[in-house]
């Protein structure tokens, strides 16, 4: 699926991003990270769900991983 039309960006880059980019924390730094720049913007909103998705699967991995 694609996350931003502008800059031709799918759902798999995005996460391969946030994945190896830990420090992404905002869709401005994502597209930064991505070697883009936001231009419409309507890809924003979606930047920041997958954001908190990501790392709030990230943080319950390494509390899963801690439980152990
Ligand atoms: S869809 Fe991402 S900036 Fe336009």
């Amino acid at each position: 699926m694609i996350v931003c039309v502008c800059n031709a960006k799918n759902c798999r880059t995005v996460r391969e991003v946030l994945a190896n980019a830990p420090h992404v924390d905002t869709p401005a730094a994502a597209h930064r990270a991505m070697g883009c720049k936001p231009q419409c913007g309507r890809c924003l909103p979606t930047l920041a769900g997958m954001i908190e998705e990501v790392r709030n699967e990230t943080a319950m991995a390494t509390a899963l991983a801690a439980a152990d």
